[in-house]
């Protein structure tokens, strides 16, 4: 946990503007390194794959040990990719980001995927949620979740509350070795913290110890914490240390402070937006960098390093340099208005909504869901497994 100047960063929570030089010092963690992306982008050549965008523009910024799973890699030994999602609320479009980037990583290294469904992570930590209404909501993240492309053989998502019996004795193996002062240094936990917060923790370090190899975690910068708790005591229990590729935030629509939520879903985009609303939603609230008259922004153009629109524009979806950068002079020159940069961002943010909401209809159809938790190979194997 980190919380300075009115900026606090835990996995829970994001508030203020965060300044990541600073972040990555206090999270022990380091940038990814020109080579670290050079390998990653051969590799993808070689699978004909492209530079992954979120790479590219450094939306993706920060590693533990990368290194380590690149070297593990290149001498040809099985490593293993861990990420996840803890139902709570409606998935929006910052949810996607770490889903889609593993999915990507998954292809480059053709490994084992694991996803947990922490359904009691979110029931513990905000009050007014109570266990009926998680439920529905694992339910719909389920379904956001298949419609990624997950390698269905390599690839287990399981929930807390199912599987706990099978990683109960590693479970226990872990919060052995997690002190109460650990735990409150590391998350912040207080005196009116519940058991169960305080318990948490050893739930979501354990998919790290799934298999012998690296285990590559990709995932946004908040949830770091609970990875370099692990590395204080793996190897004693027989495990590597684990690995993180980590993102900065996804902010709110209406500018740099704290993450996009759900929880203020006007101003976040969530996977169910229909393109109307879509549409009003950047309209209405995404942050403009323009100036406020027509006369002032065609004389002195917009501002690209605050405007959200070209932000998500140079983030998330337009890979071409070439593309990009024209729309950069466009705008600061002041030949395009913020509405049509906006309307740029639209079309990108509904076509990836349409693609998503087709992927999720074809893998009800096909029964992927059921590959992922219990019939594919991967499942298979973890459900008769004995830890
Ligand atoms: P959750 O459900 O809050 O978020 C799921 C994933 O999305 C990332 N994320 C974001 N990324 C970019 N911009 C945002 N605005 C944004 N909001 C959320 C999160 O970092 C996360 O990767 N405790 C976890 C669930 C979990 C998990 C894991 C996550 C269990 N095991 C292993 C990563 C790796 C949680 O509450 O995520």
């Amino acid at each position: 946990m980190t919380e300075n100047n009115n900026v606090k960063v835990t996995p829970w929570d994001v508030e203020g503007v965060v300044d990541y030089d600073k972040l990555i010092k206090q999270f022990g963690v380091k940038y990814i390194t020109d080579e670290q992306k050079k390998y990653l982008k051969e590799l993808a050549k070689k699978k004909g794959l492209k530079e992954h965008i979120f790479i590219k523009r450094n939306l993706f910024f920060a590693q533990m040990d990368l290194d380590k799973v690149i070297d593990s890699h290149k001498k040809g030994e099985p490593i293993f990719l861990y990420t996840g999602r803890a139902p709570g609320g409606s998935m929006h479009i910052g949810h996607l980001i770490p889903f889609m980037f593993t999915k990507y990583l998954q292809d480059l290294f053709d490994c084992n995927l694991y996803i947990q469904i922490p359904d009691d992570e979110k029931f513990l930590f905000k009050k007014d949620l109570n266990q009926k209404k998680i439920n529905e909501m694992v339910k719909s993240d389920l379904d956001d979740i298949s419609a990624i492309g997950f390698n269905p053989d390599k690839t287990f998502i399981f929930k807390n509350t199912k599987f706990i019996q099978k990683m109960y004795p590693l479970i226990l193996e872990t919060s052995k070795r997690i002190t109460f002062s650990q735990a409150r240094n590391t998350f912040g936990f207080e005196g009116n913290s519940n058991i169960g917060q305080i318990f948490y923790p050893s739930l979501q370090i354990v998919p790290t110890f799934f298999e012998k190899g690296f285990c590559l975690i990709p995932c946004a910068i908040d949830q770091n914490p609970y990875f370099l708790l692990q590395r204080d005591f793996a190897e004693k229990l027989g495990y590597k240390k684990n690995c993180t590729i980590l993102s900065k935030f996804l902010t709110s629509l209406t500018g740099p402070e704290g993450k996009m939520s759900a929880s203020n879903s006007d101003k976040a985009i969530l996977l169910t937006d229909e393109p109307s609303q879509v549409k009003k939603k950047i309209n209405k609230y995404a942050f403009s960098g323009g100036k406020p008259t027509l006369e002032e922004h065609r004389k002195e153009g917009g501002n690209c390093d605050i405007d959200v629109s070209f932000q998500w524009l140079y983030n998330l979806f337009e890979s071409d340099d070439n593309k990009i950068e024209e729309i950069r002079k466009e705008y600061s020159s002041g030949n395009m208005l913020s509405g049509e940069i906006k309307k740029l961002l639209i079309e990108k943010i509904n076509y990836l909504l349409t693609l998503h909401r087709e992927a999720k209809d074809e893998a009800k159809d096909s029964g992927l869901l059921e590959k992922y938790m219990k019939t594919g190979k991967l499942a298979k194997t973890m459900w008769e497994r004995e830890f």
